[in-house]
């Protein structure tokens, strides 16, 4: 990362590599959720979505346990990722949250760590920026990154920090395409992932998705998927059932059209976010 300002603390691991494809675990608790992982992790995906705030942490960390014993995979392949909630910005409780991360997941140094939202009106994610840099160099996390942060909060962690985030992770579907967020972060090195990429199911009905999915034999979904890839979002759908999370890893085969990705970004309105969570407004504690 360039620096502007102040001392940079360099970056003390290998830059970040992530797979095409990763899994979205909101909802997924209890056995049934550590087993959805589990086979997730069977079917191939390597990225594993998870936050202090879906009190997942214990569950996800008992899924990816499960498949490194039985030999599914290493536990380096394994990118297990959580995150950081707006409550806990200030250094020391942020510290004490990334530690308790690590020991919920159990599955050693945390592969990487977001600062879930900026929360701007609270004024401490550069605080909040500044501990996962410690963290890191605690060994606590290999890599560390944001959500839902606007190019205006990334420029601001860049001038106080000298770092900017590795991944960043925003509300992307059709609905809400995020090209200028997307270009921002590409132009800066910064991997996008995008969360709700199936706009919760509601991505699917479109007419462009379905004509699409008729033209490849191919699902809404798997279509929605190709289409996070060919624009530069790293997906993490959550799928709950076997069935859906094959269907979903099976996305990495199919290559649309320029024709049909221009026709599904044009899906997109300002409006378009789910829940109307606007970053500069929003906060979520
Ligand atoms: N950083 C943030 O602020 C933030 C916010 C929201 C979400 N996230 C992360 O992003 C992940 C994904 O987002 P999300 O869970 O909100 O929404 P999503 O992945 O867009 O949609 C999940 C829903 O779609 C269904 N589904 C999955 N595959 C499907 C397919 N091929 N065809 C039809 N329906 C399908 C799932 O059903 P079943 O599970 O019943 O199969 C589930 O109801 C989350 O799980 C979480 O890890 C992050």
């Amino acid at each position: 990362m360039s620096t502007t300002s102040s001392p940079a603390p360099a970056p003390t691991s290998d830059p970040l590599e992530l797979p095409a494809l990763g899994f979205g675990t909101y909802k997924l608790r209890g056995t049934d959720g550590s087993e959805a992982v589990t086979g997730a992790l069977e079917l191939g995906y390597r990225l594993i979505d998870s936050a202090y705030n879906y009190e997942n942490e214990g569950t996800v960390g008992a899924g990816i346990r499960a498949a490194v014993e039985r030999g599914v995979a290493a536990r380096e392949e394994i990118i297990y990722t959580s995150k950081l909630p707006g409550r806990y910005h200030e250094r020391t409780s942020a510290l004490a949250t990334v530690e308790e991360s690590y020991h919920r997941s159990g599955v050693g140094p945390i592969d990487l760590y977001l600062i879930h939202w900026p929360n701007p009106k609270q004024g401490h994610y550069v605080e909040a920026w500044r501990a996962l840099i410690e963290a890191r160099e605690r060994g606590l996390v290999t890599h560390i990154g944001v959500c839902n942060f606007l190019p205006e909060h990334m420029e601001v962690l860049e001038k106080e920090t000298g770092e900017l985030p590795e991944v960043n992770q925003i509300e992307l579907h059709p609905a809400f395409p995020q090209v200028g967020a997307l270009e921002w972060n590409t132009a800066h090195g910064v991997i996008t992932e995008g969360w709700s990429p199936l706009g919760r199911g509601a991505a699917l009905d479109s007419v462009p998705v379905q004509d699409a999915a008729r033209a490849h034999d191919a699902t809404p979904g798997q279509v929605v998927l190709a289409w996070h890839r060919a624009i530069g979002s790293l997906a993490i759908p959550k799928a709950a059932t076997r069935a859906r999370q094959r269907e979903n890893l099976e996305s990495l085969t199919l290559e649309l059209t320029a024709d049909e990705i221009t026709a599904i970004t044009a899906l997109g309105n300002p409006d378009g976010r789910l829940k109307g969570q606007d970053p500069a407004t929003y906060e979520e504690f």
